[in-house]
């Protein structure tokens, strides 16, 4: 039995892609949960009875909401293997299109003269532990007279609630957190959005194109800001493995590098102005 369960649970996970291992765990809990139940009638426990079936259903229900926030069926996630890059998986692709970069003066000085700016938190943030610097940017882009809210879209990040935990790590005030369907009216009165380090919670390719994986997830509207800023690396794709048409938006510039340095650049630079 010993032997057979350990197999059992090896093939279950094996073939689940890396990255939605927090829908797993919390799949992995409601089992525990149920298996905590089954104990209970077994030795006639009415407190490992009832404990186990609130933690099965609980895990069970959390698991459901993770795979509904990312717009995908549960047997997508548990056999999947999202992320693999699936030739001809989307129709667009990036043949053609340039992209256009800006030194992190330039994007200081649009950041220092906004009225508004809207952070866009994703998995890059949380890699580069860069949550202190986005919190003093904003503190001086405050301190100059502007606005700066952070848009929080559900499945940011890699586990829920990545990016609330994170900000609040750096003291940013919980009533600067706006959710995915509050924020999305405000993108057109944004002079910046400022993407750190997320790709697919922002592809506009979920909206309007059906060849995509993602499409069908609701993501932030991005593209509606006066000014996109996105910084990350490289144009390497995110989760999804998909490009993403938002980087060659004439009103995107990139700036490039790991998020925490380029921050501290822009904290610099906004300084100086
Ligand atoms: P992603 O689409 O994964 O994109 C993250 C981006 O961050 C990458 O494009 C990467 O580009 C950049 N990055 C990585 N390290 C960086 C660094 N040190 N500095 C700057 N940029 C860096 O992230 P997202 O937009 O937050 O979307 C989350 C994805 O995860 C969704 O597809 C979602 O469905 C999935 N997911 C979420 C959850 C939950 S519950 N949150 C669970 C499982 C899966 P470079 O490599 O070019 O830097």
């Amino acid at each position: 039995m010993v032997a057979l369960a350990f197999l059992c649970g090896i093939l279950l996970v094996l073939p689940i892609g890396g990255a939605d291992m927090p829908v797993v765990i919390s799949l992995m809990n409601s089992y525990a949960g149920l298996a905590s139940a089954a104990t209970g009638f077994a030795i006639g426990n009415n407190v490992l009875i009832i404990a186990g079936a609130l933690d099965g259903a609980s895990g069970f229900i959390l698991s459901i909401v993770m795979s509904k926030a990312m717009n995908r069926s549960f047997g997508n996630v548990l056999f999947g293997a999202f992320g693999s890059v699936v030739e001809g998986a989307s129709a667009k692709t990036a043949e053609g299109l340039t992209v256009r970069e800006i030194s992190a003066e330039d994007a200081a000085v649009q950041l220092a003269y906004a009225r508004l700016v809207i952070v866009v938190p994703g998995y890059g943030l949380a890699v580069a532990q860069a949550q202190h610097a986005v919190r003093e940017l904003a503190d001086l882009i405050e301190k100059r007279g502007g606005e700066v809210k952070y848009a929080i879209h559900p499945v940011a990040g890699r586990m829920p609630g990545h990016m609330n935990v994170l900000l609040a790590e750096a003291n940013v005030p919980y009533d600067r957190l706006v959710e995915m369907d509050e924020i999305n009216g405000q993108f057109p009165q944004a002079d910046v959005a400022l993407v750190i380090g997320a790709n697919d919670v922002v592809n506009p390719a979920a909206r309007n194109d059906p060849a995509s994986p993602i499409y069908g997830m609701p993501i932030l509207n991005v593209d509606q800001a006066q000014k996109i800023i996105v910084m990350k690396r490289s144009m390497n794709p995110g989760f999804a493995g998909i490009e993403n048409e938002l980087f060659y938006n004439e009103k995107t510039s990139m700036l490039f590098g790991d998020a925490k340095q380029s921050l501290v650049r822009l904290v610099t630079e906004v300084k100086s102005l």
